[in-house]
C-alpha cells in the first residue's frame, strides 16, 4: 500500500534536540510541522537507559549526552522553560592523576599534580590555545586570517611545535582529542581544535572539568527531547527514516544546470520564496514549503536528494566524520570512593580510560527514586576513546569488561572491579548515529568547506550540534541551531 501523504508548512528530518527545537519554535510561531524520525524514539544522541544489576534492580544510566556547562545558556533556559530541573555533578574531595609511568597521585583543585617543568609547559600550551581560540572564534573559523595555515597542521604537531614535553602534549591534547572530538590528535587540525575551544568560551574552559561537566538534568538529558516531543504530539512520526528528499524542479541534466538551479533556489529563499519540497519516509510522505535537515552531517548521504545536492556540498560532506568513544557506566552498592574522601574524578593522558567521574543519579529515574533525592547507589562514568575503543570492541565481552574496569581501578582502587551493573554505550553500532560524540572535519576540511555547512540548499535548512558555533558538538549547540533554522524559515516566509 502507498504511504499516506500529508501537507505541512515545514518538514523536519530527525527528532534529536536540534530537530525538535526547530519544530517546537516553528509550531509556536503558528506553522504546521511534521517531524520524521528514523528511530522508534526521540532524543538522538541523548538517551535515558536502564541496565539490570546483579541485585535484581534496573539502574538508570544516560547512554548519550548529559552534562551542561555554564556557558550553555540556551539549553539551560530551555530546560527551565520546559519545567525540568538540573543538579550539580558530585565533585567533593580528592581527585586522582595517573602519570605516564602508571604512578597514582592525589590532588585537589584544577591543576594536575605534574612536575614543575611539565606544569610550565602545560600552561604555555593552554595559553597558546586560548589565544588561537580567541583569534579564530567559533562563528566563522574558516574566515580567520590564519585559517588555512592552522588547518594544514595536526593538533598534535601544532602542540609539538611549541614544546618537547611529551607528558604536557598528552595531557593538553586530551582536552580536545579523546575528550571532545574523540579522534587521535594527529587526525584533525589546530583550527578544528581552536573551534572546539572557542565554542566553549576558551581552551581553559575545556581544561576545567568543573566548568565543562557542571550540571545534569534530573531524569536525564533525553527528557529535554521527550518534553519537546510532548508539545508536538502527533506531529512527530517515529520509525520513519527519510529516504528521499525532493527539493527542486526540474531535474537538471548537467552539473552546471544543477548549480544554477541551486543558486536560483537559494536566491529565491533569500527573497522570501520557499519550496516546494517533498520528504519520503518509510511511513509517511510530507509535502512542505521548507525542510529542516536535523541529522548529523555524516548521515546526509543516507538520503537520496532529488535532484542531487550541488557539487560543492557533495564533496564537502565526504570530509566530515564521527569520532568514536565508548561511554562506560559502572554501578556500585554505594559511592565507595566518597567514603574514602575521593571525588571520583580521575585523569591520565594516553591511558586506556583517560577520564573517570562520579555519575551518581539524582531525581526520579533511579531504582525506586523520587524527585529531590539522590540515588543511594554510586555510579561511575569513564571514557574509552578512538583507537582504544577499537581495541576494546575487538575483545570478547568479559575480557573487555575486565580490561576497562581494571583501567578505572588504577584511579579509584580495587573496589572498582566489582560493580553490580556495567554497561558500554555503543553509538557507533547505531545505524542512525554511527559514532560518538559528534562529527568534525578531517585535516584541512574546516577551512575549505566550513563556510558551506550552514548555507541552506534551496528550501533545505541545516540544523545540528555538529555545525554549531557556540555549543559545538553539544546539546546546547543543537538547540541553538534548531532555533536558528526555524527563525531563518520564519524570516523567509
Ligand atoms: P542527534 O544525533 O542527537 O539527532 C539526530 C536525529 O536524526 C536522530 O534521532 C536520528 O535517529 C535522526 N535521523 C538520522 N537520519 C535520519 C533520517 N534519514 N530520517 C529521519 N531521521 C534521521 N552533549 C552534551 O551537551 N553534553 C554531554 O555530556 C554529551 N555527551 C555525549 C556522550 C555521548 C556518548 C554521545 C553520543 C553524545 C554526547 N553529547 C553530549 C553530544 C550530544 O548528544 C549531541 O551533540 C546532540 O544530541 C546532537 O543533537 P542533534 O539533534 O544535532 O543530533
Amino acid at each position: 500500500a502507498q504511504n499516506p501523504t500529508i501537507d505541512r508548512d515545514v518538514v523536519v528530518i530527525g527528532a534529536g534536540p536540534a530537530g525538535l527545537m526547530a519544530a517546537y519554535t516553528l509550531k509556536k510561531a503558528g506553522k504546521s510541522v511534521a517531524v520524521l524520525e528514523a528511530r522508534e524514539r526521540v532524543g538522538g544522541r541523548t538517551w535515558n537507559g536502564k541496565v539490570a544489576g546483579t541485585d535484581g534492580k534496573e539502574h538508570f544510566i544516560e547512554i548519550g549526552g548529559q552534562w551542561i556547562s555554564p556557558d550553555q545558556t540556551r539549553l539551560s533556559d530551555l530546560v527551565e522553560e520546559l519545567g525540568l530541573k538540573t543538579f550539580s555533578r558530585y565533585r567533593e574531595g580528592i581527585s586522582i592523576y595517573v602519570d605516564p609511568e602508571g604512578n597514582r597521585h592525589e590532588y585537589t583543585g584544577d591543576r594536575l599534580p605534574v612536575n614543575d617543568a611539565t606544569n610550565k609547559e602545560m600552561d604555555k600550551l593552554i595559553d597558546l590555545m586560548n589565544s588561537v581560540a580567541e583569534e579564530v572564534g567559533a562563528t566563522e573559523p574558516w574566515a580567520a586570517e590564519r585559517a588555512a595555515e592552522l588547518d594544514s597542521i595536526s593538533f598534535k604537531d601544532f602542540l609539538a611545535q611549541h614544546t618537547d614535553d611529551q607528558e604536557a602534549i598528552d595531557n593538553v591534547s586530551i582536552y580536545v582529542a579523546s575528550g571532545m572530538l574523540t579522534k587521535p590528535a594527529h587526525t584533525f587540525s589546530a583550527l578544528q581544535a581552536a573551534l572546539m575551544a572557542a565554542s566553549a568560551g576558551s581552551f581553559s574552559n575545556l581544561v576545567d572539568e568543573d566548568f565543562i561537566l557542571d550540571k545534569r538534568v534530573e531524569g536525564g538529558m533525553q527528557s529535554v527531547s521527550l518534553t519537546l516531543a510532548k508539545h508536538l504530539g502527533d506531529d512527530v512520526f517515529l520509525g520513519s527514516p527519510v529516504r528521499e528528499l525532493e527539493w527542486a524542479t526540474p531535474d537538471p541534466s548537467t552539473a552546471d544546470e544543477l548549480n544554477n538551479i541551486a543558486a536560483d533556489v537559494r536566491n529565491g529563499v533569500e527573497n522570501g520564496v520557499l519550496g516546494p519540497v517533498t520528504a519520503v519516509s518509510d511511513k509517511v510522505t510530507v509535502n512542505a514549503k521548507a525542510a529542516v535537515l536535523a541529522v548529523p552531517p555524516n548521515l546526509y548521504n543516507r538520503i537520496q536528494f532529488v535532484p542531487p545536492l550541488p557539487r560543492e556540498q557533495q564533496v564537502a560532506h565526504q570530509h566530515i566524520s564521527m569520532g568514536l568513544v565508548i561511554k562506560v557506566h559502572a554501578v556500585y552498592e554505594t559511592p565507595f570512593w566518597r567514603e574514602e574522601g575521593l571525588s571520583g574524578t580521575g585523569f591520565g593522558g594516553g591511558r586506556l580510560v583517560q577520564e573517570v567521574y562520579d555519575n551518581t543519579n539524582y531525581g526520579e529515574n533511579f531504582a525506586g527514586g523520587t524527585s529531590g533525592e539522590e540515588d543511594p547507589y554510586g555510579t561511575l562514568v569513564g571514557f574509552v576513546s578512538d583507537v582504544y575503543a577499537e581495541e576494546m570492541w575487538a575483545l570478547p565481552a568479559e575480557e573487555r569488561k575486565q580490561r576497562i574496569l581494571s583501567a578505572m581501578a588504577d584511579y579509584l582502587g580495587p573496589k572498582t572491579m566489582e560493580p553490580i551493573a556495567f554497561y558500554l554505550s555503543d553509538m557507533a553500532a547505531e545505524e542512525w548515529t554511527r559514532g560518538a560524540y559528534a562529527t568534525s572535519y578531517d585535516l584541512g576540511g574546516l577551512s575549505r568547506w566550513g563556510h558551506l555547512q550552514n548555507q541552506p540548499t534551496g528550501p533545505i535548512f541545516y540544523a545540528c550540534s555538529d555545525i554549531a558555533a557556540e555549543g559545538y558538538q553539544h546539546v546546547d549547540g543543537a538547540v541553538r541551531m534548531g532555533e536558528a533554522a526555524a527563525h531563518a524559515i520564519l524570516e523567509a516566509r
